[in-house]
């Protein structure tokens, strides 16, 4: 038996073919938990009805009603597999959360449509599969309440890198690129996805946080019903031109329409997601409910780090900079990222960092002119 905690919660599990657990997944399962409260704010739903519809050993639904208990009504914990769900039933007992929380034992697409059979509507739906989520998203969409969120997962990181093109159009619609801020073009390329199938069954979504993990893209959607509004605007594509380095972004209405000076053949990546990835004032949320005492310290502090970075993000062009391979263009030594964030400042650009990356770096400068400024940080010691 293996015995993890996170946070408040004790967690029981063992090695098995059916049974999984991934101590990686803690930022995730946290950002969740906090997104919750912040959504219960939000709504003014203080009775919330939550969905964990790939349960797994239970972690989130231990996590949501010992970081949540107030805002919750009740947790419904799903998974097909039985063994799962046998630990999952073990660790909410274990950790005294039983009276909040309803089983199932179904196929996902099953158990959404059951509930709504059973005119059973969620809050916020939990969507942690491996790979692709995408067959999922109708049916939890008519699980949702007329005002609900969903809390999406993907884990094809390398698909939506540009490492199997053919995978990420199968999955998500989109061509993939291996672009050096390829984790932010495959959260977006997720995005866009999301929003389109969410629009197919007639309810706008818009996204208020977006996370990369290192592992999955992480995604906490609003869901509302209707079909006005729905936000073409928000669809693109980022385009590079490797000889150069120069990157442009292009609304989908005037795809086939632009043309960008290159010696090269031009990386496509899109549709995609280009407007924001998370909303501000939800974050300004979170990060208040981060003053309650419902989390540990360990994670209030990552979580605090996490969120930050994210607000950096907001009003920043829909890609960033890798300051290693921007030197290695340039023939120079990496600049410090600080020095380089500061000078685009004090030139009146907008600059910052960004949380897909330690070695990037958002800016609203164009290519040429980072490239002026990078080399005089580096040449004048700044
Ligand atoms: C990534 S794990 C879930 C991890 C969990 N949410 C956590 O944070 O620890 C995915 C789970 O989904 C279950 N699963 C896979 N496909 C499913 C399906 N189509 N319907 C329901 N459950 C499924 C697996 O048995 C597995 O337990």
């Amino acid at each position: 038996m293996i015995v993890a905690t996170e946070g408040r919660a004790k967690l029981h599990y063992e090695e098995h073919d059916e049974v999984f657990f991934n101590p990686r997944g803690r930022l995730a399962r946290s950002m969740g938990v906090l997104a919750a409260r912040a959504f219960s704010k939000m709504t003014l739903n203080d009775r919330l009805v939550i969905a964990d519809a790939f349960t797994g050993i239970g972690a989130r639904v231990v996590r949501y009603l010992l970081e949540d208990d107030d805002r919750i009504s009740v947790v419904h914990a799903n998974d097909s597999s039985m063994p799962a769900l046998e630990f999952a039933i073990r660790n909410v007992r274990l950790n005294g959360v039983a009276e909040k929380v309803k089983f199932h034992c179904l196929e996902a697409r099953r158990f959404f449509w059951r509930s709504v059979q059973a005119n059973l509507f969620y809050d916020i739906i939990d969507i942690d599969v491996f790979g692709t989520p995408m067959q999922f998203i109708p049916f939890a969409v008519n699980a949702l309440k007329h005002k609900g969120a969903i809390y999406v997962t993907s884990t094809d990181t390398a698909p939506l890198c540009g490492i199997n093109r053919r995978a990420a159009f199968r999955n998500y619609g989109a061509v993939a690129e291996n672009f050096e801020f390829c984790h932010e073009t495959g959260a977006r390329i997720v995005i866009a996805a999301v929003v389109k199938a969410v629009a197919q069954q007639a309810y706008i979504a818009r996204p208020l946080f977006t996370l990369f993990d290192g592992y999955a893209f992480r995604i906490f959607v609003a869901v509302q019903k209707g079909r006005r509004g729905f936000p073409v605007d928000k669809f693109g594509f980022v385009v590079r031109c490797p000889s150069s380095g120069r990157v442009m972004v292009f609304k989908q209405k005037h795809a086939g329409r632009f043309s960008l000076d290159c010696k090269s053949d031009l990386q496509i990546a899109g549709p995609l997601w280009i407007g924001e990835l998370h909303d501000a004032e939800f974050l300004n949320q979170m990060l208040d409910e981060l003053n309650e005492d419902w989390f540990s310290e360990r994670d209030r502090s990552k979580l605090k780090k996490t969120i930050k970075l994210m607000e950096a993000e907001v009003g920043m062009p829909p890609f960033f900079h890798d300051i290693s391979a921007l030197s290695d263009r340039l023939n120079i030594n990496t600049p410090r990222k600080a020095d380089l964030i500061n000078e685009l400042r004090r030139r009146g650009f907008k600059a910052g960092m960004t949380h897909f990356s330690g070695l990037g770096i958002k800016t609203d400068a164009d290519f040429d002119t980072l490239a002026d400024i990078a080399v005089s940080v580096v040449k004048g010691g700044r």
